[in-house]
């Protein structure tokens, strides 16, 4: 592949923005919210924001530097660098693939909301919105939604890297943070929002802690950061030269956690003012929501804002995810982009069907009532991507020379890269330890 042809991210602000963008989506607003109701609130929070530190940003990094450094997919990136690696990359293929197995049909749950917000019909019904949830669930409408998610973000990354992702990532974010800061205040004044402060924010380690805990933290962490997937070494080709990765790694990180605690700071209070339950699951933010926005004048109008809102922050990262698997089957096949587009979207398709089978009632996994959605959330967060982020660890440190990242996080010697000692010393020896030990002791073997 000639590497005078391929595309780049504009300045340096684009980096952190398509890098956030892939970052910032379902993983924090939906994700986040109802992994850490199941999980004990505060403590959750505070483990995930030591992993977000100790584990995402030196993976990032990481990332970062097989990506500028090669140019390539994640499969040719590694194996440019260490020919016997190449399955690092094929790891974060098959991540990508699960992680479309289900994004989209939650991303595609946002554009109902937003339709239904949007013509009035989620605030005139007569059920509870618990009940809307459940129905729709099993309605025909969520397959047309996922598909119309796939649609869209096909005929984005058709468009190519420079004028599809850019652009969305520039428009989306600055108002995502504005809405979810007006939701915080709204929220402040519902009865009984304290009880939602309480559960967010005050640690309860005696009661709410255990080895899960950590082990759903590092799959969060993972998760909301898109590290762990080959996604940031897919971005990362296409970074320039100058970007500092260092500083985009951190702002990106920053960003994505001060997306996810504001989240938090909306849903719980209101979970508590109408008396829902925090441990809710998958529904969480589709109950909760709206009983933020039906008390409020113009409800249809605030609720409209916020799903079209979640749209573009989910249409950013599912762009991402697409991409990884793009790049790999046009570079790795020798295929157009168009033609490599399409077997991603086909194939993201037939994979949301087999988790969608329950709207058609049909049961093919009877295990414990868990379906394909389970199994691709849990499967990628918990298992594909920390041990995607393992690897990368051992390849940057122990694999590669120190000057491998040196170079890259100081741009060739043009940058200080003060933070050097400190993230090579972290990826070699903390980060690679903690995700074993974790792994190891939610196993139960010690
Ligand atoms: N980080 C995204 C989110 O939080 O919604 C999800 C994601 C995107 C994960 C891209 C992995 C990935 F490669």
């Amino acid at each position: 592949m000639s590497q005078q042809k391929r595309a780049s991210f504009g300045g340096k602000l684009s980096a952190i923005l398509v890098a956030a963008g892939s970052a910032i989506g379902l993983g924090s607003i939906w994700r986040f919210p109802y992994m850490a109701g199941e999980h004990g609130g505060a403590a959750f929070m505070l483990v995930y924001l030591l992993c977000v530190f100790v584990v995402g940003i030196p993976v990032m990094l990481g990332e970062f530097a097989v990506g500028r450094q090669t140019k390539m997919n994640a499969v040719g990136g590694y194996r440019s660098l260490a020919k016997n690696w190449r399955w690092l990359g094929y790891c974060g293929v098959i991540g990508a693939m699960f992680i479309s197995g289900y994004y989209y049909i939650v991303a595609g749950w946002s554009l109902e909301y937003f339709f239904s917000s949007l013509t009035g019909s989620l605030y005139s019904s007569t059920e509870s919105f618990t009940t809307q949830f459940a129905t729709f669930q099993a309605s025909w409408r969520e397959v047309l939604y996922t598909f119309l998610f796939i649609l869209l973000t096909h005929l984005i990354i058709i468009r190519g890297v420079e004028k599809g992702i850019e652009k969305a990532s520039k428009v989306m974010m600055p108002a995502l943070f504005v809405i979810l800061v007006i939701m915080a205040i709204r929220v402040a004044f519902m009865p009984g929002a304290e009880g939602g402060y309480e559960f967010f924010l005050r640690p309860n380690f005696a009661e709410a802690f255990s080895a899960k805990t950590i082990f759903t933290a590092i799959g969060q962490a993972f998760f909301s950061l898109s590290v762990g997937m080959g996604c940031m070494v897919t971005y990362a080709s296409y970074f320039k030269e100058d970007n500092n990765l260092t500083g985009t790694s951190l702002s990106v990180a920053l960003l994505t956690l001060l997306v996810a605690v504001l989240a938090g700071l909306v849903i719980f209070p209101a979970v508590f003012s109408a008396g829902l339950e925090p441990s809710e699951g998958a529904s969480l933010i589709f109950v909760t929501l709206p009983e933020i926005f039906k008390d409020m004048p113009m409800a249809g109008v605030w609720s409209s804002v916020f799903f079209i809102l979640l749209i573009m922050a989910s249409l950013t990262s599912t762009i991402s995810f697409h991409e990884v698997l793009t790049a790999y089957f046009l570079e790795e096949y020798n295929l157009s982009r168009k033609a490599a587009t399409r077997i991603t979207s086909a194939l993201s398709l037939a994979l949301c069907l087999l988790s969608l089978l329950w709207v058609f009632d049909i049961k093919v996994l009877d295990i414990q009532d868990t379906s394909f959605f389970d199994i691709f959330d849990y499967t990628t967060a918990n298992i594909l991507m920390p041990i995607g982020g393992l690897f990368t660890c051992l390849f940057v440190t122990w694999k590669m020379k120190p000057s491998f990242l040196r170079d890259q996080m100081t741009n060739h010697g043009k940058l200080r890269g003060r933070l050097f000692p400190l993230l090579w010393f972290t990826l070699r020896y903390i980060t690679p330890l903690l995700i074993i030990y974790i792994f190891v002791k939610n196993l139960g073997i010690i």
